[in-house]
């Protein structure tokens, strides 16, 4: 892999959680892989003062709490702190923001960084707008010199009227080309590999489509709370939150057609091309199809859990859903009549996301079969934990007669010898640094997943009756999700810890 050219990333924010937990440890394994540029400067910029000595420390305990690196040694933590630098900043402040230019151009000149800078929102994005004019402002978007970047953190938006508002404004100061809309799951190796299970293998296409699939279902279960976000959360919910940006990405690369190459608008024409075929849900339907939640306090491995609206910064008669199930369509030629399902919550039992592929039944049963599923065929590409992808299929049990049995076939990432998976924030760091936007969401795919989520978020606000479930915390949702799978018999896959274990009954 090669190293990007020269260049200052200053990250916005850099006070946050964001910069110490993910931003700061992802760099760090970038410096140690040999994946930095030759010469860079990593500048924090943000209202908390701090001296560059407070901030490298801050960082420095960052990486040491947060890193995926084992034990990173005294000598490499102090080299890569050597690089940052701090400047404290209004970003509503004009003054500040020349203050700012004048101290980019010196850096660039002592240390030779090419005049290539990348700005990072790692902000609350009320402000990303007011940042990015001020840039613009002192000229820092201007690219007749180096290159200009922007990465904005999500949400982007919230919702179609404010994302496309925002997109516009952005586009009378930068160009398209220059933005990097970051959504942390595509920078995921194996939401990646979806792309390369489906193109890189012959036997899946000919079945990848409404002959073969019965449906398809898609889960993001995390055994987390609100932790500290309850006022971002409250006012955001599992709809914006989640479905919106990671489910809509996912869906879109499990459901696309092969792209005509790897450039990365081949990649995005074809995810968007999924969001436009997208069934919208009428406001009608959303009562049916679409099932909210919200956890409730419990105890969980005989610990007590509040419930979401005893936590911090949550409205104690809240009806933000923290959960939610719905079923869906996409309307073309591959995918017509064939249900997605996709599922997401806070609390649930377990730490899992996976895509589920249900293939249908052969079209006439020979055998019996002993156990009460009635798929036999499941392809399973589990994203996280216990990376991985598991086909089930049924076998013939030994012995007289013809009983069958479902086993399973499965790869596990962990089993690749020396092969250290990247986090999503390297990835996408390094894919910005060296200009390759194809793992970003572009502005008219943000806009059209927007557009399919919004008559949702309108039914439940213009309809206060369309119940908000409460579900203990700890469980996997409320049991009314059962009801929009169709099909006599059928059920949600209720995933474990390890990919191949299955059932109510296992590690969670
Ligand atoms: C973020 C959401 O985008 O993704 C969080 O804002 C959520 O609420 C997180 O916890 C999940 O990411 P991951 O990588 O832990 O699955």
């Amino acid at each position: 892999m090669k190293k990007p050219d020269n260049l200052i990333l200053i990250i916005f924010g850099a006070s946050g959680d964001l910069a110490s937990r993910k931003l700061i440890p992802a760099l760090f394994s970038l410096k140690l892989q040999n994946l930095l540029p030759e010469k860079f400067v990593i500048m924090g910029a943000g209202r908390t003062p701090f001296s560059d000595e407070d901030f490298r420390k801050k960082m420095k305990e960052g990486i040491i709490t947060f890193s995926e690196e084992n034990d990173p040694d005294e000598h490499q933590l102090e080299q890569f702190t050597g690089h940052l630098s701090y400047i404290r900043i209004d970003n509503t402040s004009a003054g500040d923001f020349k203050k700012l230019r004048e101290k980019l151009l010196d850096m660039d000149k002592s240390y030779g960084t090419g005049s290539n800078y990348i700005f990072y929102m790692a902000t609350p994005p009320g402000i990303y707008k007011t940042v990015s004019e001020n840039l613009a402002m002192v000229g820092m978007a201007d690219q007749s010199k180096g290159f200009r970047r922007f990465i904005y953190e999500k949400p982007f938006g919230y919702d179609l009227e404010s994302g496309r508002a925002l997109n516009n404004i952005l586009h009378e100061m930068i160009g398209e080309n220059q933005i990097y809309r970051i959504d942390h799951y595509l920078g995921k190796e194996t939401v990646q590999n979806v792309l390369v299970t489906r193109f890189a293998n012959g036997i899946f296409e000919p079945l990848w489509n409404r002959n073969y699939i019965h449906r398809v279902e898609i889960t993001s279960a995390e055994s987390i709370g609100v932790e500290e976000r309850g006022s971002y959360y409250d006012s955001s919910g599992a709809l914006r939150d989640m479905v919106q940006n990671h489910i809509l990405q996912m869906t879109g690369l499990t459901a696309m057609e092969p792209p005509s190459s790897l450039e990365p608008d081949a990649v995005r024409n074809e995810i968007l091309k999924v969001f436009q075929s997208l069934q919208p849900v009428r406001e009608a339907d959303v009562a049916k199809q679409v099932i909210r939640g919200q956890y409730t306090g419990s105890t969980i491995r005989e610990e007590c859990v509040s419930g979401y609206r005893q936590e911090k910064g949550v409205a104690e008669n809240s009806m933000t859903e923290t959960y939610i199930a719905m079923k869906f369509y996409i309307n073309n030629w591959r995918w017509g009549g064939v249900p997605f399902y996709i599922r997401t919550g806070k609390r649930m039992p377990a730490r899992v996301t996976e895509i589920v592929i249900y293939f249908k039944r052969t079209p006439h049963h020979l055998f019996q079969r002993q156990e009460g599923n009635l798929i036999s065929n499941m392809l399973i590409i589990r994203i996280q934990p216990d990376e991985g992808i598991l086909l089930k299929f049924d076998m013939k049990e030994p012995g007289s007669g013809f009983n069958i049995k479902n086993v399973n076939m499965d790869f596990h990432y962990k089993d690749l010898a020396d092969v250290r998976v990247p986090s999503a924030y390297e990835r996408l760091l390094y894919d910005a640094m060296t200009g390759d936007s194809t793992l970003f969401s572009r502005d008219d795919e943000i806009e059209t997943a927007w557009k399919f989520i919004d008559p949702i978020q309108k039914a439940w606000a213009n309809n206060p009756g369309i119940k908000l479930y409460g579900y203990p915390a700890g469980t996997w949702g409320p049991s009314n999700a059962n009801e929009i799978i169709e099909g006599c018999g059928l059920d949600w896959r209720y995933p474990c810890k390890n990919l191949t274990d299955d059932g109510l009954l296992c590690e969670l």
